[in-house]
This record gives structure tokens, C-alpha cells and sequence, in this order.
């Protein structure tokens, strides 16, 4: 318990102080509200025998002192005071039921916020074992269930339980009997509803676990759509969703079907009992006026104790059956935030008062200005055996530009993301000017620009995504110009008719493969890097466009360092080293007439 409670505090940002603050408001409110409900009896009691009011010398006091001349009056005033403290009561609380609410969504808003936070500085590693569909889930779902199925409940029910309290205290006064039923009601429903959290817990999970692959069925379906057109398959992720969607319905419908139970519990126990009681004390010969008081301060008390109650035991078994979801939020938050993916990244950046670093801040680049050491780097990707690289040593002296070649699997991509500082190796080090990038990794990569193998696309303008990341107030104009004549796309933007204001589509669909390819080159020369690392970056393009393009690449030559990584070997042919890797080690270096055209072509 302690420790669920403990999880969710880790989970809520900002302020601990407020939830505080809440529960005392809380409590006030109720003991308003136990004031009210308590005058309640002796006013029923003071209409059916008004002269109580000048037979009893207090309130005889209060009846002189005010100057009221018949009684009627005098109760007709204290029948007003109750309805103003209904009133006051009223109004404080929808005000703090309003606050809850907002509270909880703003925890919502900011547990989205951090969630992203965290996932975007996550080590590449945490990205290559995680699903989309997975993050999706948690971010737009799981943050919903928090907010609604854990602290709303948790904060209305310091409510209740109050509530609860104040009323049992005050019945206990008037009626032991009562108390005894009320109380006995409420454990028993507990007990009986308590059973169920086991399996309330289990239909929330297979709700959620359908959820989380309804969200990667769709993705698969629509991600592939081209394939599934042309093979034929549609009817194949359409079983799928139907197989999901009856696991989420049945599954969803019985979890809230026996969130209910509590409500409909104490509804017949308490019924039961009013009746009972009513019929007992009137067979047993006792005089029915002496019921009204006690009937109607319990009539009152359970018109306000029943939905509290219920309330209350609703709430304890749905935060109970979402304890997963803390979980989850609480590991993954944990998981991230606590390891230090980069010295710069540590928890106290996703406080409320985290200093979030402004894009221009982050700009800064590491001195580079003789050249980059590779010494004696291995690595292995998480859960595999082998060595993916294997100390590999190189150099790329300022201005340079290498290339890697080899064969398929050899380990190229996996080299150029440890250069990226996306994967960190196991053993050696990277060293810019003698100095090692792992000091600070985010100055590094501000030197590098990178093209990859297959380009990511945004569904946005040509030049947001050229300008990737870029707010659009500081987009530079003429940069972007000299990066689409660079990347050979100045004729295509002059064809289009929105030119660099064209929209390409969901992930480039627009566009054809060497149009996107071309994009990221221009995207890549945009930022204007030192270091330009291709990954295969023209594999996609057209002989001539090719051509051009590596002419655009090869004119950058001595203004930047390039690190290549080729297909087709004549790609290469102006680098000045070559490194052939063959099973995640260098197995030959040299020029390219040393490399190349002294061993057997490669591919
Ligand atoms: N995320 C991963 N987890 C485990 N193993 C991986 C992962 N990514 C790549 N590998 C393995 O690492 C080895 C090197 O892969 P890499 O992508 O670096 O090859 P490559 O030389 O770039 O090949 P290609 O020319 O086909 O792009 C391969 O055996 C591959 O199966
Ligand atoms: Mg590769």
C-alpha cells in the first residue's frame, strides 16, 4: 500500500504541498456538511413539537435574546440557517470538485509532457527494444487512466472518507444501532467487493494489452498499406481488430459492470436494515414519535453516507485494479529518467521547474579542429551474443572524407550509430582533438550532420522538413536555399506548385524515393555541420541524379568531413582512406586503389 502510494507521488509532478492543502480543505467541507446533516434531526424534531423551543432553557435563550414572538418563527430561522450552511456547502464543494479536476488533468498534461521528455532522451538502445504502438499506449491511454481511474478517485475519496466519518460519529451519537448497521453494511460490501480486485485487476490489464494491439494492428494495416493492397491481405488484419475489439469489450464491460457492485451492495443492506429497523421498533410497542428524529437524521445521513460509501468502495476497487498502470508509468519514468543517458540528462530536468534547454542552447559544438580517433571500439547489441563490432580503430583527420565498405551485416550501420553516439560502446572510446565525446555527448553530435538509409519523412511542409526541428521564426532562408540546390531538388521545388511549401504526405508518400532521399541530404546540409556522415545516402537516387548529387557531396570535400558509407564502390572512389569491414572488424584500410581495386569487388 505504502508503496503504491509512494509510486503515485513519483508519478504526480510539482507541488506535493498542494495534495496536502486538498485534504484539509476536504476535511473542512465535511465537517460543514456533517454540521448541516446533524440539524437536520433536531429541526424535524422542533416541527412536530414546537413548544420544545420554550420548554428547553437553551434554546428558550436563544429564542428571547432574538426577539422572535411565536415559535414557528424561531424554527422557520433555524430551518434558514440550515439551508444557508446547505448552501455554503454546496458552493465549496462543486469549487473543490472543480479543483480536482483540474488538478488531475493538468497532472495529465504535465505526465504527457514528462513522458515525451523521457522517451525522446532515452538512450537509442531503450528505442530499438520498444514498440510505437507501446509508447503510444502509454501516452495517450495510460496517462488517462492515471488522471481518471487513480488520482481522481484517490482525491475525492479524502472527501468521503471524511464525510463518512463525521456522519458515523454524529449517527453514533444519535442512534448506536443505526451506526452498527451502517457500519456493518459497509465492511460487508467491502469484503464482498474486495474478492473481485483480483479479477477487476486481470480485465483491466487484457482491456489494455487489447488496446495496446488494436493501436499496432492499425499501424501494421495502414503502415503496409501498398502491400496489403496488392497481396490481397485486408481481411487478414481485419480478423485481427474483430478478435481484439470482442476481448476489449468483454473484458472492459465486466470491469465496470463490478465497479458497480458496491453501490448496489450497500443500496439493499441499508434498505434492508431502514425498514427492518423501522418495523421492529414499531411491533415491539414503543411510541412512533420517537422514531421521527432518529428515522430522518438516518434517512439524511444515508441519503449523503450511501453514495459516499459507495463512492469511497468504488473508488478502493478501481485504484486498486489500476495499480498496473502506476506501475508502469512509475518504471518507465524511473527507468529513464534515473539513468543518465548523457551526463546532461538527469531527473531533476523534468521537474516543473526543469531548465528545458531552448533549441538555440542547445546548439553549442565540441572544438574540432585536427581530427576524430575511433580507438579500439566494440559493440554488442543488448541481448545478443556476439560483438556486433569489434575494436575497431580509425581516423578521419579534418576535412577528410572515408568511407566505410562491406558487405551486408558487416557492421557498417552499427559503426556509423556508435560515431553518432546514438549506441555506446562496451569498450574504447571516441576522441575529438584528444578529448573524449563521451564528455559530453549532446557538443559531439551538434557537430555531425547525418543521412541515413531510409529517410524519415514528418507529414508536414518540404521545409520543416528540411529545416527539422527548426522552430519557424528561425528558419533561415538562404540556408535552405543553398540546401536544396545542393541536394539537386531546386527544380523540383520550382515545379511544385506550393514549392517548399508543399505538404509530402504521411512519411513522404508524395514524393518519390529519391525525392525524400534528396530531402534528407538537404536536411542534413541545412544545420550546416562539420562532420557529414551517409549512410548509403544515395543508394535511392537515379544514375544521373546520383551523379549529381555525389558531385554536390564530393564539391563539400575539404570544407567538411565526410564518413561515407557506400554500395556502389565508384561512390568512394574520391575518399581519401577506405576501411572494408567484414564481420565487425576493419579488415583492410588503405587508399581506394589499395582497398578496392587490390581485392575482389564487394557487395
Ligand atoms: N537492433 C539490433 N539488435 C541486434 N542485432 C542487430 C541490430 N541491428 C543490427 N544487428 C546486427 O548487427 C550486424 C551488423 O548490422 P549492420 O546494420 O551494422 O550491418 P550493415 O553493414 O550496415 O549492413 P547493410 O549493408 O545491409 O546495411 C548484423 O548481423 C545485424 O543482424
Ligand atoms: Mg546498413
Amino acid at each position: 500500500m505504502l508503496t503504491y502510494l509512494s509510486r503515485i507521488l513519483y508519478v504526480v509532478t510539482g507541488k506535493k504541498i498542494e495534495l496536502l492543502i486538498m485534504a484539509f480543505v476536504f476535511f473542512a467541507v465535511s465537517l460543514l456538511d456533517t454540521v448541516g446533516i446533524g440539524l437536520i434531526g433536531p429541526f424535524m424534531g422542533l416541527a412536530t413539537s414546537p413548544n420544545t423551543v420554550v420548554q428547553n432553557n437553551f434554546l428558550n435563550s436563544f429564542y428571547t435574546q432574538l426577539g422572535f414572538t411565536s415559535p414557528y418563527q424561531f424554527i422557520a430561522f433555524i430551518g434558514f440557517l440550515i439551508v444557508l450552511i446547505f448552501c455554503l456547502k454546496s458552493f465549496l464543494n462543486f469549487q473543490m470538485q472543480a479543483y480536482v479536476f483540474r488538478f488531475s488533468f493538468s497532472q495529465w498534461g504535465k505526465l504527457v509532457e514528462r513522458l515525451i521528455q523521457a522517451y525522446l532522451a532515452a538512450d537509442y538502445t531503450f528505442h530499438l527494444q520498444r514498440n510505437t504502438s507501446a509508447i503510444l499506449q502509454t501516452i495517450l491511454v495510460e496517462t488517462g487512466h492515471f488522471a481518471n481511474a487513480v488520482l481522481i478517485p484517490i482525491l475525492i475519496s479524502t472527501s468521503n472518507v471524511a464525510v463518512l466519518s463525521f456522519l458515523l460519529i454524529l449517527l453514533a451519537w444519535t442512534s448506536p444501532v443505526c451506526t452498527a448497521a451502517v457500519l456493518g453494511t459497509i465492511l460487508i460490501t467491502y469484503f464482498i467487493s474486495n474478492s473481485f480486485k483480483g479479477k477487476m485487476s486481470l480485465w483491466n490489464q487484457e482491456s489494455n494489452i487489447a488496446q495496446k494491439q488494436i493501436i499496432q494492428v492499425v499501424n501494421h494495416s495502414m503502415g503496409g498499406i501498398k502491400e496489403s493492397k496488392v497481396i490481397g491481405c485486408e481481411s487478414y488484419f481485419e480478423d485481427q481488430i474483430s478478435g481484439l475489439a470482442k476481448t476489449y469489450a468483454t473484458s472492459m464491460s465486466s470491469s465496470l459492470v463490478f465497479g458497480n457492485l458496491p453501490r448496489i451492495l450497500i443500496e439493499v443492506f441499508l434498505i434492508t436494515f431502514l425498514i427492518g429497523f423501522t418495523s421492529l421498533f414499531l411491533i415491539s410497542g414503543q411510541n412512533p414519535q420517537r422514531l421521527i428524529p432518529v428515522l430522518s437524521i438516518f434517512a439524511v445521513a444515508s441519503i449523503r453516507m450511501l453514495p459516499a460509501a459507495s463512492a469511497l468502495l468504488g473508488a478502493v476497487t478501481t485504484v486498486r485494479s489500476y495499480s498496473y498502470v502506476v506501475d508502469k508509468l512509475y518504471f518507465d519514468l524511473k527507468e529513464v529518467e534515473d539513468k543518465q543517458y548523457g551526463a546532461n540528462l538527469g531527473a531533476s530536468k523534468f521537474g516543473i521547474d526543469g531548465s528545458k534547454k531552448g533549441w538555440q542552447e542547445s546548439q553549442q559544438a565540441m572544438v574540432f579542429s585536427d581530427q576524430v580517433v575511433l580507438q579500439e571500439v566494440s559493440y554488442s547489441y543488448p541481448n545478443s551474443a556476439s560483438l556486433a563490432t569489434q575494436n575497431i580503430s580509425l581516423m578521419v583527420k579534418k576535412g577528410e572524407a572515408i568511407a566505410l565498405i562491406g558487405k551486408s551485416g558487416a557492421g557498417k550501420t552499427t559503426l556509423v550509430d556508435i560515431i553518432l553516439g546514438l549506441l555506446c560502446p562496451q569498450s574504447g572510446d571516441i576522441k575529438v582533438d584528444g578529448i573524449s565525446i563521451y564528455d559530453d555527448l549532446r557538443q559531439w553530435q551538434n557537430l555531425i550532420g547525418y543521412i541515413p538509409q531510409s529517410i524519415f519523412l514528418m507529414d508536414d511542409t518540404i521545409e520543416r522538413n528540411i529545416a527539422f526541428g527548426v522552430p519557424d521564426d528561425q528558419i533561415n532562408s538562404q540556408r535552405l536555399q543553398k540546401a536544396i540546390a545542393a541536394a539537386q531538388i531546386s527544380q523540383l521545388m520550382a515545379e511544385l506548385p506550393e514549392g517548399i511549401k508543399t505538404q509530402v504526405g504521411e512519411r513522404g508518400v508524395r514524393l518519390s524515393g529519391g525525392q525524400r532521399q534528396r530531402i534528407g541530404i538537404a536536411r542534413a546540409l541545412y544545420h550546416e555541420r562539420e562532420i557529414l556522415v551517409l549512410d548509403e545516402a544515395t543508394a535511392a537516387l537515379d544514375n544521373e541524379t546520383e551523379q549529381l548529387v555525389n558531385d554536390a557531396i564530393k564539391s563539400l570535400s575539404g570544407q567538411k568531413t565526410l564518413i561515407i558509407i557506400a554500395h556502389r564502390l565508384s561512390t568512394v572512389e574520391h575518399c581519401d582512406r577506405i576501411y572494408l569491414m567484414k564481420q565487425g572488424r576493419i579488415d583492410k584500410e588503405g587508399s581506394y586503389a589499395e582497398v578496392v581495386l587490390g581485392e575482389s569487388p564487394v557487395t
